[in-house]
């Protein structure tokens, strides 16, 4: 798990040791604290999620990597974590990672107004103060859609806490109406990266996702995914 002491990260703890999986979690040095209730239970590795031997020593040996990006600061940290984590992850091994519904693979994603407008703003201020660079986390997804190894990109819609509705819906375009609603929780969110590791389905696919119990997802679930 690589970033694995933020609220996301601390629910894919808990779904994978719940289903047995041993754990190994890269956080920074700062955080490890954020994961005192695993003590004893995961094995943490202190460090930059984009530093390259800090992720070449956690992966080592990993059936699959779980990782959340995060476009902090503006120094790469996005691509560096998920470009650490291409190079270093077995060939074979299960890589998913996390990002937001902005991110498009194939362009053919139509969103609301409501979120262009918000991306676009937040995105440029964000930018402006140099804390967040959103553009870095689309150059992340880039290089790993771009490689051929064993991946998932999550997109999540807006999220909530609360309890768990079950696995979210996922379509592969946002602007299908199965996500209309626009909000998933954050621990189904947690629940859809520990659950894809078993969907070979999902490999090479970027699932946008939505809350299982939202109207849209009520309303609009392929059979499939309903059962
Ligand atoms: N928030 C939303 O509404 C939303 C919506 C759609 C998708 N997503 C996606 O969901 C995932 C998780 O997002 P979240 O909002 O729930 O965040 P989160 O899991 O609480 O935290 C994300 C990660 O960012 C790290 N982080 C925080 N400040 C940092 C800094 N200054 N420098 C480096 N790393 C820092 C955290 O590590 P520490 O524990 O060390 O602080 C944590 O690993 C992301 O991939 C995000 O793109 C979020």
């Amino acid at each position: 798990m690589v970033g694995a002491s933020g609220r996301l990260g601390r629910y894919m703890v808990r779904h994978a040791l719940e289903r047995g999986y041993e754990v190994v979690g890269v956080c920074r040095e700062q955080s490890v604290g954020k994961l005192a209730e695993f003590e004893g239970r995961i094995t943490v590795v202190p460090g930059a999620t984009d530093d390259r031997a800090v992720i070449a020593r956690a992966v080592d040996g990993c059936d699959a990597v779980l990782t959340v990006l995060a476009p902090w600061g503006m120094n790469h940290y996005a691509s560096g974590t998920a470009q650490a984590v291409l190079d270093h992850a077995a060939p074979d091994a299960r890589l998913v990672f996390s990002c937001g519904w902005h991110i498009t693979r194939d362009g053919k994603d139509v969103y609301p107004l409501r979120l262009r407008a918000f991306v676009a703003a937040f995105g440029r201020l964000a930018k402006l103060a140099r804390l967040v660079d959103l553009d870095d986390q689309v150059e992340a997804c880039r290089r790993i859609f771009a490689s051929d190894t064993r991946w998932t990109v999550v997109r999540g819609s807006d999220l909530e806490e609360g309890e768990s509705q079950g696995l979210p819906v996922w379509s592969r375009h946002v602007g299908d109406p199965v996500l209309a609603s626009n909000l998933t929780r954050r621990v189904d969110f947690a629940l859809f990266m520990v659950e894809a590791l078993r969907n070979d389905e999902l490999v090479r696919q970027a699932p946008a996702i939505v809350g299982r119990l939202s109207p849209s997802a009520l309303a609009h679930a392929p059979a499939d995914q309903a059962a």
